[in-house]
Formats: structure tokens, C-alpha cells, sequence
């Protein structure tokens, strides 16, 4: 099986063809993911909402993401296992972006890591691509910044927004990212950047003039219960499917059903 590569992302962009992304927090999924042929797993910092239950994505440590990284890491077998740096990590100071980055590629297994914001952090990120730590960009609505929008609502409506957004994606590009997502933005903008950059955008939220696209799995698969934002397309309702299942369990087990002669030793 051949890997794919940081490389092999960015010629998909070149023949036209479009990049699949879907986040992934544990090994029993990767395996799964991975065998589907998915290109990228994102090791996504949405482990802290749809793993651990909080509301935002800003508790979730480093040692959670490499705990949840190495885990993915160990499932993957073709995929580019790409993981978050969280929140706290990165913003301040270049030295312990450098640390934290040095320290997600040396105990993870991650082939590559992705930072949410532009200009603000873009010397962070060319220490971290300048260490041979390929890097994925991260615009738009940015939810270690939730607390500065206010609302999880579509970003860059307005012009001043979407000028910021097209001068942050071409420094990521001139920094030397691999990759750029674009989550929840005007599709017309979405895709101009697109076509403004060499390097391949992946959106979410972002309508289908981007490269690529990459959907947090718990939500395609329908797991998250209550969460049906109008860019995600459901394909499974695996929460309804659980709770049937651990519900026939239950009965099973009342009933002296369950374990038969057959199930026992
Ligand atoms: O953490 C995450 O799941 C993400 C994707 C939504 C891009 O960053
Ligand atoms: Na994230």
C-alpha cells in the first residue's frame, strides 16, 4: 500500500483531482477509515467536542491529541494521518510552537500538523515548516477562536473579512504550507482562494469550488445527535443505530435471552 504523502496531496490539486478528508480520534476507526480509501484523517481537535463532550474545542491538551494521534497513527496504513496543535499551544511565543510541534511528530506518529490562524502566527509556522514539519493552514471560522467571534456562524461575509482571508491564505502559501482548510465561508470566496493558490484548499462548510473536503466523522455518520448544520450530508444514522442496538442488548439480557448455549463455554 502506498502512503500518501504531503507531496501527493498537493499533485491532486495539479491532475484535478478532489482530496478526502475525515477526522478520526481512535484506532478501531482508522482502521475502518483507512480501508474506505480516505486520503487525509484528520486528527482533529474536535475530539474535545465529539470525544470528550465539551463545548469548545480550547481544553483539549496536547497530551490528548497525541494520546488520540498515536492511536490513529497505529490504525492508518495508507492514509496522511494529520493532527491539530490545540489551543495554547502555538499563539505565543515561536520557540514552544516549535516544542509542542517537535514533540506531536516525535511521540504521535503524525505525518503532518495543522494550525488555525494567518499573519498572527506565521512565524511559528516557519519555524515548525523550517524543522521539515509539513504544515496544514486553517481560515475561516477558527474554533480555538470561538470566544473572539462569539458565534460558530459563517465567517468572512463581509469585505474587510474575506480581504484578511485572501492575504492570510497566500502568506500560509508563501510560508510554505502543504495545505489550507477553509471551514464555513462563503462558497464565492472559498473558491477564488482556491484559484488563487497553488497549494490545495480543503473545505468544510466552504461549498464545492475547493480541492478537497473533510467532514468531522461523528457528524457524516451521524453519531452526533442534534447537530445537522446545512453543509453536512449525513450518511449514516449511527446514533439511532446505537441506541437500537445496546436497546435489543438490554431486552436480550432481561429476558435471559442472551447468552444462549451457543454464546457460552
Ligand atoms: O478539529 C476538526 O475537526 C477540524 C476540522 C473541522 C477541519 O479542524
Ligand atoms: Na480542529
Amino acid at each position: 500500500i502506498k502512503r500518501v504523502t504531503t507531496s501527493s496531496i498537493k499533485e491532486m490539486k495539479l491532475r484535478g483531482e478532489k482530496i478526502s478528508m475525515l477526522t478520526g480520534y481512535d484506532y478501531t476507526m482508522a482502521r475502518a477509515l483507512d480501508e474506505s480509501g480516505v486520503d487525509v484523517i484528520l486528527v482533529g481537535d474536535s475530539a474535545a467536542n465529539v470525544f470528550a463532550g465539551y463545548e469548545t474545542t480550547l481544553p483539549i491538551t496536547l497530551d490528548n491529541m497525541i494520546y488520540h494521534t498515536s492511536a490513529v497513527a497505529r490504525g492508518c496504513q495508507r492514509a496522511l494521518v494529520l493532527a491539530d496543535l490545540p489551543f495554547g499551544e502555538y499563539q505565543g511565543s515561536t520557540d514552544k510552537a516549535y516544542e509542542a510541534a517537535v514533540r506531536m511528530m516525535k511521540e504521535s506518529g503524525a505525518h503532518a500538523l495543522k494550525l488555525e490562524g494567518g499573519e498572527e502566527i506565521i512565524d511559528n509556522i516557519k519555524k515548525i515548516i523550517n524543522a521539515g514539519i509539513p504544515v496544514c493552514g486553517h481560515l475561516g471560522l477558527t474554533p480555538q477562536s470561538i470566544n473572539k467571534f462569539g458565534t460558530f456562524g459563517v465567517r468572512a461575509k463581509d469585505e474587510a473579512e474575506a480581504e484578511k482571508l485572501k492575504t492570510d491564505a497566500l502568506a500560509l502559501q508563501e510560508a510554505g504550507c502543504f495545505a489550507i482548510v477553509l471551514e464555513k465561508i462563503p462558497a464565492q470566496l472559498a473558491e477564488e482562494v482556491s484559484k488563487s493558490l497553488h497549494i490545495p484548499t480543503i473545505g468544510i462548510g466552504a461549498g464545492n469550488g475547493c480541492d478537497g473536503q473533510v467532514l468531522v466523522v461523528n457528524d457524516m455518520l451521524g453519531m452526533t445527535k442534534d447537530f445537522k448544520p446545512k453543509f453536512l450530508r449525513q450518511y449514516l444514522n449511527l446514533y439511532q443505530e446505537i441506541t437500537n442496538a445496546a436497546a435489543q442488548y438490554v431486552a436480550d439480557v432481561k429476558a435471559l435471552d442472551y447468552p444462549n448455549e451457543n454464546e457460552q463455554y
